[in-house]
Order: C-alpha cells, then structure tokens, then sequence
C-alpha cells in the first residue's frame, strides 16, 4: 500500500512536526531515523490514525479513507492484554470473526514462524522484553496486513531475536509484497532490511533517498548524522 502525506502538521506547545510531502513507496521497507524528539513516533502514530494531526492529509493509495482493516502499528512499548500470549495473538483474527479453527491453524503457523510455540500458554504479562517484542510482531502479522507500521520494534532485544525479527520482516515483505515502515535507532538495522530512508529532524524531513544514496550522500547533515554527531 502506498502512503502519500502532504501538508503534515502537528503542534503540542511548540511545532513538533512540519512536513511537506513524502511518499512511502508500496512494497518497499522505509526506515524513520532521526534523534530522539525529531518526530519520529509522531509521524508514524499520524500514518496509523492514532495520533490526530492538527493539518495535512494522509492518503492510503490515493485515498482519504483510513484503511483500519489493512493496516496496523506495533508500539514502541508493546501493549499486551492480561491473558495468554496464544489469545494475544488471535485476537485480530477473533474480532474479524474468523473461524476458530482457522485460528488456531493460523496462530501456530505464526508463532513456529517466530520461535514462540512454547509461549503460547502463558499469560503474556509475565514474558521477558524481547518475548513480548515478537508477540506484539506476531499478533501484528497474523492478519496479514498490507501495510505494516512498527515504532522501534527492535529496541533492547538481544542481537539474536533482532536477527529473527528483521528476517520475518524481509520475509512477509518478500512473499506477502507487505509495506513495511519503520522506526530505528540502528542504522546498521536499516542499513541490512531497508529499501529507503527518511531522516527526521526537529520535526522536518532532512532526506528520504534509497538506502544506498542515502550512505554515500554529500548533504551535510545526513552525513553529521551517519557520523554520530549530535544535531542540534
Ligand atoms: N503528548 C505530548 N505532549 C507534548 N509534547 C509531546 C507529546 N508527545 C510528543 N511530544 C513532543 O513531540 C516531539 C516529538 O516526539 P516524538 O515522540 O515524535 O519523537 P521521536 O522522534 O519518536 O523520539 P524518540 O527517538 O525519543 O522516540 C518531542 O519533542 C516530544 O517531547
Ligand atoms: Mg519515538
């Protein structure tokens, strides 16, 4: 699915995100960089429609209609219900009143996809970070969106789950053509799974370019902040 945003603005008490245009080609994986409070979840909350933007328009290939059924957000800070990591995950399928046996097939294929089947029984309050970080993926993919929103999925796992997580997501971007937007703080990770970059900073866009332009660009600021230095 493709996403175009014009005329994005969003103001808390002070301007926190002012972007002209941008378009999140269809198909492809986009990683959001930028420093903390460049606007990064911001940006990605206004695309999933859980964040009011105070003006602009987001169409959803080409419409203004917001796709809820195709399209979720993984959270920065994964939000699970108090049961089991088995209900957890069926829940997209439950409320789309898909049958039970259909999703009980469909969550184990998931959960074998993501090494989790041994997780499936307990509560998903009780489960370690990185644990929670594939269920909250997992119950994000069970429905087979078109368009796949995920702030920092990869925040504080360890180099093994991040490895898994970033193969699924190549994967269902491969097989199932998924629009995959990202936020990261690891440029090596978009480096390795993403097909274009877009950097934030103080609220406006500062590049989007392919993933290899945008590493062998000359722009100043796109370079200070491959290099690590603080933009400020
Ligand atoms: N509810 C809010 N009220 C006031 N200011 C807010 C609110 N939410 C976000 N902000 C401000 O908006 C700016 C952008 O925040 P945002 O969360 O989009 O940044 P970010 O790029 O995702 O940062 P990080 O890398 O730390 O997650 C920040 O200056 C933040 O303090
Ligand atoms: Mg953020």
């Amino acid at each position: 699915m493709e996403v175009k945003t014009e005329e994005l603005l969003k103001i808390y008490d002070k301007e926190v995100l002012n972007v002209k245009e941008l378009v999140f080609k269809s198909g492809l994986i986009t990683a959001i960089v930028g420093p903390n409070g460049s606007g990064k979840s911001t940006l990605l909350n206004i695309i999933a429609a859980t964040l009011k933007k105070d003006g602009g328009r987001v169409y959803y290939d080409g419409s203004l209609t917001v796709p809820l059924q195709k399209m979720t957000i993984v959270f920065q800070k994964p939000f699970l219900i108090d049961a089991s990591v088995y209900m957890n995950i069926a829940y997209p399928l439950k409320i789309r009143k898909i049958p039970k046996e259909e999703i009980k097939d469909r969550v184990e294929k998931i959960a074998r996809d993501l090494n989790i089947e041994d997780l499936l029984n307990k509560n998903a309050h009780h489960l370690s970070g990185g644990e929670k970080a594939k269920v909250s993926l997992a119950r994000a993919l069970i429905f087979k969106p078109e368009l796949l929103l995920l702030d920092e999925p990869c925040a504080s796992l360890d180099p093994y789950i991040i490895t898994e997580i970033e193969k699924i997501l190549l994967k269902i971007n491969k097989e199932e053509k998924t629009t995959i937007i990202l936020i990261t703080h690891d440029l090596s990770e978009a480096k390795r799974i993403a097909d274009e970059i877009l950097l934030l900073n103080k609220g406006k866009v500062v590049a989007l370019k392919k993933r290899d332009d945008f590493f062998n660009s000359d722009d100043e600021t796109v370079r200070r902040f491959i290099n690590g230095e603080l933009l400020i």
